[in-house]
């Protein structure tokens, strides 16, 4: 046979009730300082299971020819920060530098402007550069730096920027919803 490989399939879709074992297979693959970020124990059987159905939050899987590959979480502020949502994003070591960041982000997008959201607020360490690339290149700006708030398990701090965006419904409206299939390199 001769040609390019076939393209791979990627789908975005809502987390269900059965992805569970699936997200747990791909969370332990995440790095420890990576899946921290999210604050809650999400290997513990049970946490993804009780994302599914919450009004306060919309949860996405990226999936990549079947396999999970990607999450984002979307999720709404305390009462009186209600209109603001906060997005949690992370991708599988193996599967970065291909799109599927910029994409779950994107997509993660129309479901806070889908929320009611008007503001979206994402936290970088700071020496993530590549990442405030990608959420400035969407059109987030920085809007405060917590110095030494984060601390790793040898003890070093860094420092947690908070890039937020203010317009979610015309942010939404200026990103076309993605479509899924990219090659093999990304393209
Ligand atoms: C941030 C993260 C989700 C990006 O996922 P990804 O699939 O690699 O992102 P993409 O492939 O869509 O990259 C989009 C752009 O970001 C930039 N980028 C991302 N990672 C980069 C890197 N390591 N080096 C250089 N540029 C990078 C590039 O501009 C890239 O565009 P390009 O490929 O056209 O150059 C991923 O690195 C991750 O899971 N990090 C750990 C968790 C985290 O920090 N989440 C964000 C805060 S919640």
């Amino acid at each position: 046979m001769t040609g390019r490989p076939a393209p791979t399939q990627v789908e975005v879709r809502a987390v269900g009730a059965d992805d569970g074992e699936a997200l747990r297979v791909f969370f332990g693959a995440v790095p420890d300082g990576d899946r921290t970020f999210f604050r809650e124990d999400v290997l513990r059987p049970g946490v993804v299971e009780g994302w599914v159905g919450r009004p306060d939050q919309r949860r996405l899987v990226a999936l990549v020819d079947g396999v999970v590959a990607g999450h984002a979480g979307v999720l709404r502020g305390a009462p009186l920060s209600e209109h603001v949502g906060e997005l949690r994003l992370v991708v599988d070591p193996a599967w970065r530098r291909r799109g599927l960041g910029r994409l779950l982000a994107q997509r993660a997008v129309h479901e806070a402007a889908d929320m009611g959201l008007t503001k979206l607020v994402v936290e970088v360490i700071a020496e993530q550069a590549p990442t405030v690339a990608m959420f400035e290149g969407i059109g987030f700006q920085i809007e405060g730096r917590l110095r030494g708030h984060v601390r790793s398990p040898a003890g070093d701090t860094h420092d947690l920027l908070v890039l937020a965006h203010h317009g979610v419904p015309g942010l939404a409206e200026s990103i076309p919803v993605p479509d899924g299939a990219m090659g093999p390199d990304g393209s």
